[in-house]
């Protein structure tokens, strides 16, 4: 029988001249994202993909198939890599110790991604460090929950610390009875639960930066972003009339935060605007990512250097390319899954209606509310740019017909 996957190898191939290869764990949009950049690098990207028709594994012929939980799986691939990072923040500590120890380098480390796996322990480690968060405080038991409530009232916000994305895993709660379920399933997972002060921000923004091995440091500028129902929906980059002092606070703030925990590669921080003294703003972090960020796909098109190709640039320690955008604002708006399974048509009409716009499409199954793919748009009017961008990204989704 021929084989299925005929384009798959089972070990990357070297380009010639003394590339490299990258090796990303996850078979998601992240790694797929990865692939162009690193085409365009010379540098050969391997994706350890959990199924054989991920995103990346459709763009990515060294594409070997294989669980993030699989300590044997992660080392096999591993030993055929020059450096070794990650399309998300799953893969246990206890395999990352086996990959440390097999001399892998691993970017971000071990000790900086715990802080990204887990939200307790991300937010112990920021208050130690005196960073703004929310209050917060750990929640075994029904008392626990009652005692954070008495200090900041209800409702609350109540995360799973591991394992939440797009909204799953965070939920408002107006009484204990509310949290019954979420705390049993906390103790089931042996976590605890992040109980947080639910915080009444003026919009949320996101400080996206790159950090070497050597140290060497980029960010971008905070952009703001614009969750629907837990789902990051929009980006507008820069972050429309922030004042210049909260935008420096939270560049420093970022960058002080990836020294500190020694991150390597993309680190996203998710920020909440709040009212500060005197009418002024300030900002509280909401959580961190270490790897590319869905606040950081706008610079594909918008920056000098998009956040893909940093990642690859950092986590191989090469020196940085400028993070300046090329337009004064970039609009992102995300393309969620609809009920209609055939995204391709709507690229006819999108296209001739709008030939300045970009299109990234995931090479993912369609499912209601399914970041499937992102457009990005930049120019000089930010009110025009939504515009373009909001209808391109619902018209791809199947939302709107015309
Ligand atoms: N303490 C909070 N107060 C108010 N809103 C919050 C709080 N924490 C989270 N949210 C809202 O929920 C969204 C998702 O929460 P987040 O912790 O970022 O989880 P995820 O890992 O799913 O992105 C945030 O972007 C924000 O809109
Ligand atoms: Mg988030």
């Amino acid at each position: 029988m021929a084989p299925r996957y005929p384009h798959r190898v089972t070990r990357p191939r070297r380009a010639p001249g003394g590339f490299p290869v990258v090796g990303v764990v996850g078979g998601g949009q992240l790694a797929r994202m990865c692939a162009g950049p690193a085409a365009e690098l010379g540098v050969t990207l391997s994706v350890l993909t959990e199924d054989p028709d991920s995103g990346a594994a459709l763009v990515v012929p060294s594409a070997p198939v294989g669980s993030h939980l699989d300590a044997d799986a992660v080392r096999r691939f591993a030993a055929e890599c020059d450096v070794v990072t990650f399309d998300h923040e799953h893969v246990p500590q206890e395999v990352l110790a086996l990959l440390v120890e097999d001399g892998v380098a691993v970017h971000p480390s071990p000790d900086a991604l715990r802080f990204a796996q887990d939200k307790l322990a991300m937010r112990e480690r920021l208050t130690a460090l005196g960073v703004p968060c929310p209050r917060w405080a750990r929640a075994d038991t029904a008392a626990d929950v009652e005692a954070f409530a008495a200090e900041v009232g209800w409702p609350l916000v109540a995360k799973t610390p591991r394992g939440g994305y797009d909204g799953k895993g965070v939920t408002v709660a107006s009484s204990v009875d509310e949290l019954a379920d979420w705390l049993e399933r906390a103790a089931d997972a042996g976590t605890g639960l992040l109980l947080e002060e639910r915080v009444g921000f003026r919009r949320e923004l996101a400080v996206l930066l790159a950090r070497s091995p050597s140290g060497q440091a980029a960010a971008w500028p905070v952009v703001e972003t614009v969750q629907t129902g837990g789902i990051c929906t929009e980006v507008l980059a820069p972050a429309p009339d922030l004042d210049d002092e909260v935008a420096a606070l939270a560049v420093e703030a970022g960058l002080r935060v990836a020294g500190e925990l020694g991150v390597t590669g993309v680190l996203a921080v998710e920020l909440f605007e709040v009212a500060g003294a005197d009418g002024g703003s300030s900002v509280l972090v909401n959580e961190l990512a270490m790897r590319p960020h869905n606040s950081g796909h706008w610079s594909m098109d918008g920056a000098v250097t998009g956040q893909f190709e940093q990642h690859l640039r950092a986590v191989l320690d090469l020196p940085l390319g400028s993070p300046r955008p090329r337009e004064p604002w970039t609009v992102m708006a995300n393309v969620l899954g609809g009920d209609y399974p055939e995204l391709y048509p709507a690229y006819r009409h999108v296209m001739a209606r709008d030939p300045g716009l970009k299109a990234h499409l995931y090479g993912k199954g369609v499912r209601p509310g399914r970041k499937i793919g992102h457009v990005n748009v930049s120019g000089a009017v930010l009110e025009d740019l939504r515009e373009r961008a909001r209808h391109a990204a619902d018209y791809i989704g199947g939302a709107v017909t015309e």
